[in-house]
């Protein structure tokens, strides 16, 4: 079904790993078409509940977009490019399923850019990220200005993308770039366990967070119509109360019993 992508469904999680090893899972055309398709399923499957983003191999997550595709693209091409990578990483963030990303290694450019666009980041203790564009001539293309820019605030953003600095854990972990360093064997243990803590949650509640955070994020009305973040939270947090899980929620919690959630 997938050509540069790999799948697992195991305990309502769908495991991504991009499967481009001899080129560090390069993003080419092929991974992103991968992706796409990937996040359509995603949204659309009852029997996923979650999502972790992983690269193949022990050296790299991704290493970023793939320089030989589009070393010759014209500005038109290019331009098409961007907007593309944009719209699929878009899906991802826009999900509203967690989706964590298991960074084992190289998160480069559009790697580190794939990586931001999930919900959050754990990686392992030989991971290395950083926005390196300049030193091609280039600028991130897939959201990394922004979403750097958010994750660990201008004077940093500004200074790892001038001088295409490459990040070890330790310094992405400070930065708030991720929120846990493992060893190399216990990433995927602990990227599971995160998912699973929040699979024991309400779904509906869980899409609606990420629904509001992205807002107070995303800088751009066409997503939010127009309307503050301040107004959605309290939008979303009265449709809450339309929910069989809220109802349950509160009465479990009331009757001091564990809730169960149905996801309506
Ligand atoms: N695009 C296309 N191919 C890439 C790639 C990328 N972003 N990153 C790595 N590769 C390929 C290499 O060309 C090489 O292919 P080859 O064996 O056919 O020559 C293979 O992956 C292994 O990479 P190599 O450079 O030999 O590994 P290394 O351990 O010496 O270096 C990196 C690892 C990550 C430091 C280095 O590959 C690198 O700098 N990659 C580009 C990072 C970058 O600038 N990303 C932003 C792109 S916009």
């Amino acid at each position: 079904m997938y050509h540069s992508i790999l799948t697992n469904l195991e305990n309502r999680v769908l495991t991504v790993t991009v499967n481009r090893p001899d080129k560090l899972n390069a993003l080419n055309k092929s991974v992103f078409d991968d992706l796409d398709a990937m996040m359509d399923d995603v949204y659309s499957n009852n029997n996923i509940h979650g999502v972790i983003i992983t690269g193949s191999g022990a050296k790299a997550f991704v290493a970023g977009a793939d320089i030989a595709e589009f070393s010759s693209f014209s500005k038109g091409e290019a331009t098409t490019l961007s907007l593309r990578g944009q719209a699929v990483f878009q899906k991802i963030e826009n999900c509203p399923k967690p989706v964590i990303a298991a960074v084992n290694g190289f998160a480069l450019g559009g790697g580190c850019e794939l990586a931001m666009a999930c919900h959050f980041r754990v990686c392992s203790d030989n991971a290395k990220f950083g926005q390196p564009e300049v030193n091609l001539g280039l600028i991130p293309g897939y959201g990394g200005t922004q979403r750097l820019t958010h994750l660990v605030g201008k004077g940093k953003s500004m200074e790892w993308h001038m001088t295409a600095k490459i990040v070890d854990a330790q310094e992405a972990l400070a930065a708030g770039l991720v929120n846990y360093v493992t060893t190399p064997e216990e990433l995927m243990p602990k990227v599971n366990a995160l998912i699973q803590q929040i699979l024991t949650k309400a779904p509906v509640a869980i899409a609606k967070l990420i629904e509001c955070i992205n807002t107070a994020v995303i800088n751009d009305s066409a997503f939010t119509n127009g309307k503050t973040g301040y107004a959605i939270e309290a939008e979303q947090f009265g449709a809450c109360f339309e929910t069989d899980d809220m109802k349950e929620g509160t009465s479990a919690f009331l009757e001091k019993r564990k809730a169960i959630f149905t996801g309506k």
